[in-house]
């Protein structure tokens, strides 16, 4: 099976977060001491993901490439993409078709924060499977959401975007995992009554030939869609907190490239040196010191 490969979706026009959003990628905003999309994009180093395709809109792309170059520093392959117009999750797909050719795909939403243990070994288990994996999350406002509706034996029986009477309380998040025939099936997605093209559709595309397994997140997790100044607040509130009270890192590319040795002990020190007036990098020395760097 050849290697998984990764998309991060990050164009949208960010019109909940206006006027933040007017002059600046919704996915470039701070989530406390990081660009947002150091989140899903460590999201998917932790799954061991290392090729991976960042798409923005035309006139984002130059400042996604400053901040994250060609990936080469943190031992990944990144290369980048236009979406022209927000039509919809699922054209990720067509536009990142001959990127992926061949390959297991994962899609994560460049708003989506994931964070709680054991979700690199959930991801990683994933690896040769067949079909799609998708991930549940309880929320109070499931009709913001695409929403599952599982039989009296907790099978999925549907998911139903932005319902009006949602079916449960279980959302399904912005992480999806595919095998490689997502290209052959994305075809088949028409845009809705709202003229997307749905993620959604998709995913029921796999459920309808029995290949689609949601597994629900359960409490030792946090999900932030950081869409509302709200959410974006909380999202930064808790990476704050977490940090502050554990001494850890949330989210670092540093970091995780140098758990999973993609870069050495000396890159480890060098991109902390690089940033020593912060916290960010202090903990990068922190980090290098501990694992026995001069
Ligand atoms: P949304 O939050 O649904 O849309 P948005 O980012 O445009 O924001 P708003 O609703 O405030 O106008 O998008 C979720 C994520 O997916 C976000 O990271 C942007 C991304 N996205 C795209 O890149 N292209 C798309 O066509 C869509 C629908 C979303």
């Amino acid at each position: 099976m050849k290697p998984r490969k990764g998309i991060i979706l990050a164009g949208g026009s960010g019109t909940r977060l206006r006027p933040l959003t007017l002059a600046v990628s919704k996915q470039l905003l701070p989530v406390y001491d990081k660009p947002m999309i150091y989140y899903p994009l460590t999201t998917l180093m932790l799954a061991g993901i290392r090729d991976i395709l960042i798409i923005t809109t035309a006139e984002d792309q130059a400042a996604f490439q400053r901040l994250l170059g060609d990936g080469s520093q943190w031992g990944l392959n990144l290369s980048y993409a236009v979406q022209d117009q927000p039509d919809g999750v699922a054209r990720a797909f067509v536009i990142g078709a001959d990127f992926l050719r061949g390959h297991p795909a994962c899609l994560i939403l460049g708003d989506n924060i994931l964070y709680g243990h054991g979700i690199q070994q959930a991801v990683q288990d994933l690896d040769g499977k067949k079909g799609a994996t998708v991930f549940g999350y309880h929320v109070d406002e499931p009709e913001q959401y695409g929403v599952v509706q599982f039989d009296k034996g907790g099978k999925v029986v549907s998911i139903e975007e932005k319902p009006r009477k949602p079916k449960s309380s279980w959302a399904v998040i912005g992480l999806y995992f595919y095998d490689d025939t997502v290209l052959d099936r994305v075809g088949e997605v028409k845009p809705s009554k709202r003229g997307e093209y749905e993620i959604t559709d998709l995913n029921n595309l796999y459920l309808r030939d029995g290949q689609l397994r949601v597994e629900r997140l359960g409490r030792g997790f946090a999900w932030f869609d950081t869409g509302s100044c709200h959410s974006l607040l909380e999202a930064s509130s808790f990476v704050r907190a977490l940090q502050a009270r554990q001494g850890q890192l949330v989210a670092s590319p540093e970091e995780i490239a140098y758990h999973n040795r993609w870069i050495t002990i000396d890159d480890l020190e060098k991109a902390g040196r690089r940033l020593a007036k912060t916290e960010y990098g202090k903990a990068l020395l922190e980090r290098a010191r501990l694992n026995g760097s001069a």
